[in-house]
């Protein structure tokens, strides 16, 4: 049987968590810029904020080209009419064979919500149910007290407490977290199901 996946689209009971399109470059500018003294403390990529549009619609045609080359999955987070960009996240292979780590950023009018948590236990179950991996991580600054609270919601153990905190869920322990009980759907390229939880 040919692999599932991966998962382009992701519908949560609030979000649209998708791949990005290049065309979606006003509405990630528009999201960043009027988040860059939220995001700057944070996230190393704002510190190079604010780009021009044209440098948001390079950075993503090469997110969309390493979506479709399965070689990074760099999701937006939209609201539930795919119209508003409320954040991004991401499953990135970049912890080695087996394994994802999730990252993700909220913009500053849209935190306190819940949506980095919605996000992010749908994007675990589809690393454990789509992606088929052994472990998913999930690194913050020790500083970052909103950004740890996500994985110990849902389950994650504090693995790692150096400079940065790793959190880390294993295969074994996913279908007993708060994250395997995360309600949605996801399709593949051609928008045929491979999670169908909302039907
Ligand atoms: C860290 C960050 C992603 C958190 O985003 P967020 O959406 O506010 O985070 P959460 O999902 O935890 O939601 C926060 C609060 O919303 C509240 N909330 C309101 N409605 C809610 C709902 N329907 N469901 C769940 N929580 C809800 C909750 O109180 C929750 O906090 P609590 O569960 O601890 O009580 C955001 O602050 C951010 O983008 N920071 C800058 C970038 C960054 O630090 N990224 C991470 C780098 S490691």
């Amino acid at each position: 049987m040919p692999p599932r996946g991966p998962a382009y689209r992701i519908v949560t009971p609030r979000l649209v968590v998708r791949c990005w399109e290049p065309r979606d470059a006003p509405l990630l500018k528009e999201a960043i810029d009027s988040s860059l003294d939220h995001l700057r403390p944070w996230m190393p990529w704002a510190q190079h904020e604010p780009q021009t549009l044209a440098e948001k619609v390079e950075l993503l045609r090469e997110f969309r080209g390493e979506f479709d080359l399965g070689a990074n999955s760099v999701y937006a987070i939209f609201d539930a009419g795919d119209e508003r960009v409320l954040g991004g996240s991401g499953l990135h292979p970049r912890i080695g064979p087996g394994a994802l780590e999730i990252g993700y950023w909220i913009r500053a009018d849209a935190v306190g919500q819940g949506y980095a948590t919605e996000s992010t236990a749908a994007l675990t179950r589809v690393a454990f149910d789509v992606a088929d991996v052994e472990r998913v991580e999930i690194h913050c600054s020790t500083e970052n007290h909103a950004s740890a609270a996500i994985p110990r919601k849902l389950g994650y153990s504090l693995h790692e407490a150096g400079d940065d905190l790793i959190f880390t869920l294993a295969a074994a322990d996913f279908p007993t977290t708060p994250a395997a009980g995360a309600r949605l759907a996801a399709y593949d390229a051609i928008g045929a199901p491979l999670i169908d939880d909302l039907a």
